[in-house]
């Protein structure tokens, strides 16, 4: 069977791809997080690690990314609840929480 290793290799082909789309699809979640805390959090927040100034006192993303009290389940519920203490009603959408929290995440070790 002459075409058989071709037909192999096309298998892989698939399989890569599919690969790459659900890594890449996960990795776009966090790049979009990534914007929306520069632009909404930063103010208060050390949203990344180059960032020199956040608040006095305010947690720093890797902070709470590596905070066992928040799993994503009550960072959510966190980000969704309309009254913080001593935040803005940030008003997030669902995605944009979503994307955040792949942010947020990718902090914690
Ligand atoms: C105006 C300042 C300000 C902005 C803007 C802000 N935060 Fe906060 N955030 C705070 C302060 C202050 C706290 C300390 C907890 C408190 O008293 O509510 C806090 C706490 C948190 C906590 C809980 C940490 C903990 O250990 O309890 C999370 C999660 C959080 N912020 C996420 C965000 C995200 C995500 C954004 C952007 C979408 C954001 N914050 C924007 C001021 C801010």
């Amino acid at each position: 069977m002459q075409s058989y290793p071709k037909f192999a290799a096309c298998w892989g082909c698939v399989a890569a791809f599919v690969f790459a789309f659900t890594v890449g699809s996960a990795a776009a979640d966090r790049v979009n997080g990534q914007r929306i805390a520069v632009r909404w959090c930063a103010e208060c927040h050390i949203v990344e690690s180059e960032q020199k100034q956040g608040s006095d006192r305010v947690p720093t993303f890797a902070q709470i990314g590596g905070s066992k009290r928040f799993d994503e389940k009550s960072l959510a519920a966190f980000l969704m609840a309309p009254h913080h203490s001593r935040m803005p009603n940030l008003s997030l959408t669902r995605s944009e929480v979503t994307d955040l929290l792949a942010y947020i995440k990718s902090h914690g070790r």
